[in-house]
């Protein structure tokens, strides 16, 4: 190999990793080989002050710690988008579900200051039986409304024909029904409603000018600034939206509302009920590198890797922290003490190594202490539970065995967990 040839590759693999896009970067998913780390105590503020109150946590800490998970890494939600919604009934089937629930499917239509206008469509289930209203779960599905459920009149989310590949089962009505367990939730009393998060945003640089970017005058993925918002940001901004439709329906408790999401999902779920003080249970099932887990354990997926591949997902800044995320001033505990007083509840899968299981409940662990300022209680001990031994704290955690995925336990906990949240009414 010639010099200039070397130089060459050395130069590519510098610009790479400075700019994030290490796809290659090695991944431990050893333990014994994880590395001492620091993380940055929660309730210490940047110049040195202890936060000893909920009231000093509130004034000060809080928001410093927003401005910092919003300027290094999903970037600044823009206080005014400019965007209209809105919302038409398409259709109403009060005999969904073999008569446990009432259908609804709602079409979005976005308007932006350029005119431009975008849709979006909304599934949501009301449970029949229960007297009054109920509260609601809230959570994104990867491939179309109608894939999450064999119901023969569920439309087709707007997104399958741009994001469909040609001959793949993915997008094929109840494809991912194993997911869902509507059922279950509505016989408890909880409505659910859900929408294609590619309708809020296709999640692919080249594809995103087809959802909600196309309303934002001058965005550009490619050449944002550096705090500027990804898709994460932006499908945590379209969680609001539908929470927004949802405090106006009659059915609806507005005070009984909780967001989920698996996975990349996960990670917007976080943000999004950070955000959105509306959400009064934020559940992140499986969302590994990016969203519970904690960056400095350097554990499964990681900052160069997850850049790497998801260029769009986080703002350009969080690019620095790639293969040094010792140098990161925060780390994900802190993301989820941003729900208190409010609840979080985090979810593992025993084989789902990527997303650091441990890592997962050691940020859930110790976003405790804000938790403590408010007299509730976070997770008791440091020590990951065994699987299927739900922690039901103010602070929710549990871990189950088999893959990177939503199941049926995973629901039932969450109902379990969120009946203790909401003291749920008999009559429900
Ligand atoms: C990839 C990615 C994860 C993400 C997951 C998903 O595995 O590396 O960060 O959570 O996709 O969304 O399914």
């Amino acid at each position: 190999m010639n010099k200039k040839y070397i130089s060459l590759s050395l130069a590519l693999v510098m610009s790479a990793t400075m700019s994030g896009q290490n796809k290659n970067a090695p991944v431990n998913e050893d333990e014994s080989k994880v590395q001492a780390f620091e993380l940055p105590d929660l309730l210490t503020c940047t110049g040195g002050e202890r936060v000893e109150t909920a009231k000093q946590w509130e004034k000060k800490r809080r928001p410093e710690l927003l401005k910092l998970f919003s300027q290094q890494e999903y970037g600044v939600t823009p206080r005014q988008t400019g965007i209209k919604v809105k919302h038409e009934l398409v259709s109403s089937n009060p005999k969904a579900m073999n008569g446990l629930a009432t259908e609804k499917q709602v079409r979005f239509t976005f308007t932006g200051k350029n005119k431009q206008t975008h849709q979006a469509l909304l599934l949501l289930y009301i449970p029949n039986h229960a007297k009054g209203r109920v509260p609601v779960i809230v959570s994104y599905n990867f491939h179309g409304n109608q894939t999450t459920t064999f119901e023969e009149d569920v439309l087709f989310s707007p997104s399958r024909d741009l994001m469909k590949k040609a001959g793949s089962d993915n997008w094929v009505r109840g494809e991912q029904a194993s997911r869902w367990s509507y059922e279950l939730a509505l016989q408890r009393g909880y409505a659910v409603a859900t929408m294609n998060y590619h309708d809020i945003c296709p999640d692919s640089p080249a594809l995103m000018e087809h959802g909600i970017p196309s309303l934002l005058p001058n965005y550009n993925v490619e050449s944002r600034e550096a705090n500027e918002w990804g898709a994460i940001g932006i499908w945590a901004w379209g969680y609001s939206r539908i929470a927004d439709y949802l405090v106006k329906e009659k059915q609806i408790d507005k005070d009984c509302m909780v967001v989920l999401g698996h996975s990349r999902l996960g990670k917007t779920a976080l943000w999004a009920g950070v955000q959105d003080k509306r959400f009064k249970v934020v559940i992140s099932n499986d969302s590994g590198c990016g969203g519970a887990a904690l960056s400095k354990r350097v554990f499964g997926e990681n900052i160069a890797r997850i850049t790497g591949n998801f260029p769009h997902w986080f703002c350009p800044a969080f690019n620095a922290y790639s293969e040094n995320e010792a140098s990161m001033p925060f780390d994900q505990h802190e993301l989820l003490a941003l729900v208190a007083p409010r609840h979080v509840y985090v979810a593992s899968a025993e084989d789902d190594s990527w997303a650091d299981p441990k890592g997962e409940y050691l940020s859930a662990y110790y976003a405790g202490p804000a938790y403590q300022l408010y007299d509730m209680q976070g997770l008791p001990s440091a020590t990951q539970p065994a699987v299927h031994q739900p922690q039901h704290y103010d602070v929710g955690y549990h871990i189950r065995s088999g893959k990177h995925d939503v199941t049926a336990y995973d629901w039932q906990c969450y109902l379990d967990f969120c009946d203790k949240v909401f003291q749920t009414k008999s009559d429900r």
